[in-house]
């Protein structure tokens, strides 16, 4: 069947460089990858076409870009998983959350710099072994599924923070973090640890899972953070407003069944916190005049001591 690839164009070189949107027709079947038929459109159409392949086979984590909005692996994405229910159009756009360089190609220097400011290699502390450091089996196959990352950026490319704050790691160079703080071979867990506990670390991810959807070698970024927030507090972080909130949020559910809305923000910034207090007063002027505010006496809810018995059960087996 025919599909129309709607591709977003961008030439900085061009005499008006701006974004513009192009449509082209090609012949698809069921089994027709993305990458091949953008492959097809430049060598049989439009030799101006520009985007970065090289392995063809989901290795190289050249290809990913955006299609209808989320990112994937043009060369591990068939065309027609990607067909709306009605139309047989696709919007292809390059990559998000990093700068166009033309057409569908960005530029990863941000992705890299981000990389490399999680320190990703090990550091074993004490002098070298003989040989070699020694690993267990458990603990590699552990790794397994984080080092299976190409560092294709398709989880940068949606992830809902960086889209608003430029500082944030993101899931990718977070989860390479975690692939060294769960290295049973590195001795930095803790300087690591409080490194990412900063501003733009751990504690500003939203968990809205979009690079847990779009990566396409599940490696579970948003998971590796979770986990890594875990490791923080053990090691002691836990006097930041991610993890006051984390603790705040866990006792409130424990004491009353469900989340006390009113008390979250006051235990997660501290009553005396005056500017962090005067903040919220809008939230809370708002909230009452649609109707939503939380309210001041939060009652727990029946059968709570079974919420409860699942608590201790959990923190029992710790
Ligand atoms: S879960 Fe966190 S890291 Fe992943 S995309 Fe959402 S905000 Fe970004
Ligand atoms: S975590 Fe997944 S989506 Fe992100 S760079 Fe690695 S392979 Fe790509
Ligand atoms: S071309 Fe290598 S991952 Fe797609």
């Amino acid at each position: 069947m025919e599909v129309t690839l709607n591709v977003k164009r961008y030439d900085p070189d061009s005499s008006k460089p701006a974004a513009y949107y192009q449509e082209y027709t090609v012949e698809v079947n069921d089994t027709t990858i993305l990458l091949d038929s953008l492959i097809q459109v430049r060598e049989q159409i439009d030799e101006t076409l520009t985007l970065r392949c090289s392995c063809r086979a989901a290795i190289c984590g050249s290809c990913a870009m955006r299609v209808n909005g989320h990112a994937v692996l043009a060369c591990k994405t068939k065309v027609m998983e990607l067909l709306p229910k009605s139309g047989n159009t696709i919007t292809i756009e390059p990559a998000g959350n990093m700068p166009v360089i033309k057409d569908l190609v960005v530029e990863f220097n941000v992705f890299w710099d981000k990389v490399k400011a999680v320190k990703p290699w090990l550091q074993p502390q004490g002098p070298p072994p003989q040989a070699e450091y020694i690993a267990s089996n458990e603990a590699m196959q552990h790794l397994v599924g984080v080092t299976g990352c190409i560092m294709c950026g398709a989880c940068v490319s949606d992830c809902t923070v960086l889209e608003v704050d430029k500082n944030f790691l993101g899931p990718a160079a977070l989860a390479k973090a975690y692939r060294f703080v769960a290295d049973p071979r590195d001795d930095a867990d803790s300087v690591r640890l409080g490194e990412l506990n900063e501003y733009g670390g751990i504690w500003d991810c939203t968990r809205c899972m979009q690079c847990v959807e779009v990566c396409p070698k599940g490696v579970d970024p948003m998971g590796r953070i979770m986990a890594l927030r875990d490791k923080a507090m053990q090691y002691g972080y836990q006097n930041t407003y991610g993890a006051r909130h984390a603790t705040a949020f866990t006792e409130l559910i424990k004491h009353g069944g469900t989340l006390d809305e009113l008390r979250l923000p006051i235990k997660t910034y501290g009553m005396f916190n005056i500017k962090q207090m005067v903040k919220l007063i809008p939230i809370g002027i708002r909230s009452q005049l649609k109707g939503k505010r939380p309210p001041i006496f939060h009652k727990a809810i029946p059968g709570v001591e079974n919420v409860r018995r699942i608590f201790k059960k959990v923190e029992n087996k710790r």
